[in-house]
């Protein structure tokens, strides 16, 4: 078994940079994980704690049931993919990825065979002779992970290795890694700061913030339930929209109240939002979840309904959808829809907000998700 765990794991660096706080990570037996978050969250100190390159300041890491805090990286039998590829220049592609095999004395024969079963696996068998100078920068990516996966290892660490390929090879090699996984079933923990890749290819997230885990769970569920407002705005291109109002009661229904406007919120968050009636709460909601249509705002009916009369500032047409830029009063938010909606700048449309899937956050700028738990409900619908 090969399973991979943190406990209460820290890092400080020389100088006091807290890189990385009791955090806690637990990765199956050949399970794929994705590490995300924004620049300088501690994903490559975690990673290289993992494999040893870097001490650990407090907590324990264990290896396949043996804690491995003092144990050698060469030990540890885990293999790192760098995001700069760190591929041998002067040696040829053969040579990049017989060279750990080489060093740990395996015979010549198992060398060659390894090698070759690699190469097929990868799509590298017409390039072994060539240094990697002569490679594209796709293909000495995958030199770079042939170089990982011919030692066999029991864990393969991932940090950022899609990062320099262009847009269209990276979503390319994306769906290649997940085969690869799904072929090869190692253990294997992938960071990267890039949510949309994190979303693709994990089975499970784990979203990290500032040393710290914020959230983990299925790409899916943490993506619709998020528990703050950090990992709802994190996930998700365009972000999650944010409105500033105030909770308020109006015949015994919940209401968000946004300058003369209340919007009528579903039945099941009464409870929930008991405690905050006649406080200034934040509601976001996706660009996905909102849907505008033409025809002038006179319709609108002002009362507890889930519509916003808004005013087109800007439409994005991305081919087959469109991105909507609207305001109301000081609130903005952008609005994802197909292009038959055809709208245009200036235009007064109304909005209609898809109730399930609208969150109630606390305002301070990472606030608690406090409908986190109603939105199963969501979920389902
Ligand atoms: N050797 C070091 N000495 C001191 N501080 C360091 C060192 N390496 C990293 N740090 C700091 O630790 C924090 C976490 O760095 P880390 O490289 O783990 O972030 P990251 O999540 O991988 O970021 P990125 O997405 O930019 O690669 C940062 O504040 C960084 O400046
Ligand atoms: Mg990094």
């Amino acid at each position: 078994m090969a399973e991979v765990r943190l406990r209460q794991v820290s890092k400080v660096y020389e100088g006091g940079v807290a890189a990385v706080r009791l955090l806690d990570l637990a990765v199956a037996d050949g399970e794929f994980v994705v590490l995300v978050g924004p620049s300088g969250c501690g994903k490559t100190t975690t990673l290289r704690m993992i494999a040893g390159l870097e001490e650990v300041s407090e907590g324990e890491i264990e290896i396949g049931g043996v804690v491995v805090n003092e144990v050698e990286p060469c030990e540890r039998d885990v293999a790192m993919v760098f995001q700069n590829y760190a591929l041998y220049p002067h040696m040829t592609v053969f040579g990049n990825l017989s060279f750990g095999l080489r060093m740990r004395k395996v015979g010549k024969q198992e060398i060659e065979g390894r090698v070759e079963d690699v190469a097929k696996l990868l799509g590298l068998k017409g390039l072994l002779k060539r240094k990697p100078r002569q490679l594209s920068g796709g293909e000495q990516q995958r030199v770079a992970l042939g170089r990982a996966l011919v030692r066999e290892p029991r864990v393969l660490l991932f940090d950022e290795p899609l990062s320099n390929l262009d847009a269209k090879m990276r979503v390319a090699m994306r769906s290649e890694l997940k085969q690869l996984h799904q072929r090869v079933g190692r253990t294997t923990i992938y960071v990267t700061h890039d949510q949309e890749e994190a979303m693709s290819l994990g089975e499970r997230i784990v979203v990290m913030n500032k040393g710290r885990v914020r959230q983990e769970g299925e790409p899916v569920e943490v993506y619709r339930r998020p528990v703050d407002r950090f990992v709802a705005g994190f996930l998700g291109v365009p972000g999650m929209n944010f409105l500033n109002g105030r909770i308020e009661e109006v015949s015994g229904r919940k209401v968000f109240r946004l300058g003369s406007v209340d919007l009528g919120l579903p039945e099941r968050f009464n409870g929930m939002l008991e405690e905050y009636v006649g406080s200034e709460m934040v509601l976001g909601i996706r660009p996905e979840d909102l849907l505008p249509s033409g025809g002038g705002c006179d319709r609108m009916s002002i009362g507890c309904t889930g519509e916003l009369p808004m005013v087109v500032k800007v439409v994005e047409p991305l081919g087959s959808i469109q991105d909507v830029y609207l305001e109301f009063g000081d609130s903005r938010i952008v609005c994802r829809c197909g292009v038959e909606a055809g709208l245009k700048a200036g235009e007064c449309v109304t909005v209609k907000l898809e109730l399930n899937r609208i969150h109630i956050f606390e305002p301070d700028e990472v606030g608690a998700n406090v409908t986190s738990n109603s939105n199963l409900t969501g979920l389902e619908s």
